[in-house]
């Protein structure tokens, strides 16, 4: 089924039709009849939405983990530390709401990351709780410094992550030195699963901040440690493709137990974060740089991939070994950002294009649903499109193999990098239309909510949760799009002052 954007119309429509008729009241902006909203009336719909999501979360499941906006209860799948507090601050910062800012800040010193009584990654941690501070402590320590009331709360900040990493330094006590990533801390044991590429790779930006904040340096050669496996991979078989790699990973050996791979989830923030080192510190992480340019390479030769309904459309296709296989997810759809903020770093204009150019398809995916929002997961394999797929397949290039949505933000993501790299409002339109269909089909109850189907209008059903990242990240990139340059917007220019996690928390580069 496609469907017009109507934006894709080039008219300003009234009201009626400019906003889903299910967009709740208190998310309507005062929007003049005759023109679409102005991007202070876009960034005011965003901040409006992120109150109201933090109300429902403050009231109904504070200091818990995450809301449960249907049912208003609490839920604790992050070791009931509050993280949807952590995940909001730097939002919460970047729109300058002082009111939630100290709220949050007042709770992470009361904060004991000793105690859980559940399993606890050190990847989410490490990304949501660690990442979270640390970006809060750099903006409350510089140029955000006027929101905090009380300065004792911002030095905490950088203690209590040292205590969140001091607790969490034990993962790393292994015979290879890469980290067991499913902890016990009351055991201060392990599940003795093996670990994986994108749960390895994706913590040095915030252990090696940690260690420069502090002076610790422990916290920088632990993480570097693991990720020296990375960087080196062996067996020479798990590199299928020159820098793209498998992504099982022994922890005894740190040798990787097989070759399939892609920017797909399990895999993905490994690649984002090669650039991301080398933004963060082009003296120290060279090496990184090489090797993001050498998977960019690979990808662009090997891995993209034109549906056969829809030959115009690019995709990123994943691999089992050296054989591409056409799927792909809503959490890859950061490749397209993930590309153009290497081209711009890089002054390449062909990595750049081709970041554009996974945007599109990424957008594609928005479009061709009923709700406007895209899928978890999709194929573009013929030989794989279900009977009842066949003329969906057809009209969009894709087929949905799973099609839930968590509130994630990957596509929201990337529409923002393109916007930041060529000014074009074309992507403030396409991240004003995606804001608009996520918060009319998510929200519910005292809140936003997961949904069970994106292709079915009003979304299935409601699956109760509002996830941190929906704080994090969702709400940072919609609001970032529209809202006045700042030094911590992504550079227009490929200059950055600040650098994002793969959660969105923003950290100062580093400055010698
Ligand atoms: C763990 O964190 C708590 C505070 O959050 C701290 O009191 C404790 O000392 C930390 N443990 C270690 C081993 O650093
Ligand atoms: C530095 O970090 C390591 C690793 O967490 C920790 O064991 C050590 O106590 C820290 N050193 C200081 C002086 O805090
Ligand atoms: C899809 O396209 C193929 C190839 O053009 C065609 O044979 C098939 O009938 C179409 N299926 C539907 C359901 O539209
Ligand atoms: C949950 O909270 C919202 C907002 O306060 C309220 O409208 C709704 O009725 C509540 N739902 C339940 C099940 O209590």
């Amino acid at each position: 089924m496609t469907r017009i954007s109507y934006l894709a119309l080039g008219v300003l429509l009234p009201v009626a039709l400019a906003l889903p008729a299910n967009v709740p009241r208190d998310l309507k902006v005062n929007q003049r009849q005759t023109g679409a909203p102005t991007n202070q009336e876009r960034a005011q719909a965003v901040i409006d939405a992120f109150r109201l999501s933090w109300e429902g979360y403050y009231t109904y499941a504070f200091p818990g983990d995450e809301l449960k906006p249907v049912t208003n209860e609490s839920s604790n799948s992050r070791n009931q530390w509050g993280a949807s507090a952590v995940d909001a601050l730097s939002t919460a910062l970047v729109m300058q709401q002082k009111d939630i800012v100290n709220q949050i800040i007042e709770h992470i010193p009361t904060i004991n990351y000793g105690k859980t009584n559940s399993e606890v990654s050190l990847f989410e941690t490490t990304i949501r709780y660690l990442g979270g501070m640390i970006s809060g402590y750099d903006f409350l320590s510089g140029p955000l410094a006027d929101l905090a009331e009380n300065k004792a709360n911002v030095d905490a900040l950088l203690t209590q992550s040292q205590h969140l990493a001091n607790n969490l330094s034990y993962a790393f006590e292994t015979a290879s030195g890469v980290p067991w990533n499913n902890l016990r801390f009351d055991t201060r044991s392990n599940d003795g699963s093996n670990n994986g590429l994108a749960t390895v790779g994706t913590l040095v930006l915030e252990w090696v901040r940690l260690a420069d904040l502090t002076g610790n340096r422990t916290y920088a050669a632990l993480a570097e440690k693991a990720q020296s496996y990375l960087l080196a991979p062996s067996p020479s078989s798990s590199e299928p493709f020159p820098g793209l790699l498998g992504m099982g990973i022994d922890v005894k050996t740190g040798k990787f137990l097989d070759a399939e791979g892609g920017w797909v989830g399990g895999a993905d923030s490994f690649y984002e974060y090669l650039i991301k080192m080398w933004i963060y510190d082009p003296e120290r992480y060279s090496l990184y740089r090489d090797r993001w340019i050498l998977a960019a390479d690979s990808s662009i030769k090997h891995l993209a991939s034109h549906p056969s309904s829809r030959p115009e459309v690019t995709f990123l296709a994943a691999y089992k070994g050296p054989k591409p296989d056409l799927v792909s997810q809503h959490l890859a759809c950061f490749d397209g950002g993930n590309f153009i903020l290497g081209g711009q770093v890089l002054g390449r204009q062909d990595y750049i294009d081709f970041g554009l150019e996974l945007v599109n398809g990424c957008h594609e995916t928005y479009t061709a649903t009923a709700t406007g929002i895209g899928p978890e997961s999709f194929n573009w394999d013929p030989a794989r499109v279900p009977a009842d797929q066949a003329a969906f397949y057809n009209a969009s290039g894709f087929s949905i193999t799973n099609a839930g949505y968590q509130l994630r933000p990957e596509v929201i993501e990337s529409f923002y990098y393109a916007y930041r790299a060529t000014g074009d409002t074309k992507y403030q339109d396409w991240v004003w239309t995606a804001f608009q269909a996520v918060t009319a089909n998510t929200r519910v109850g005292s809140g936003f909510s997961s949904i069970s189907n994106v292709n079915v209008a009003g979304g299935g059903s409601f699956t109760d949760f509002q996830e941190s990242f929906w704080f994090a990240e969702v709400l940072k990139y919609s609001y970032l799009t529209f809202a006045d340059e700042a030094e911590w917007q992504v550079g227009k220019d490929g200059k950055n002052a600040w650098v994002f996690n793969t959660e969105a928390h923003p950290f100062k580069v580093y400055q010698g």
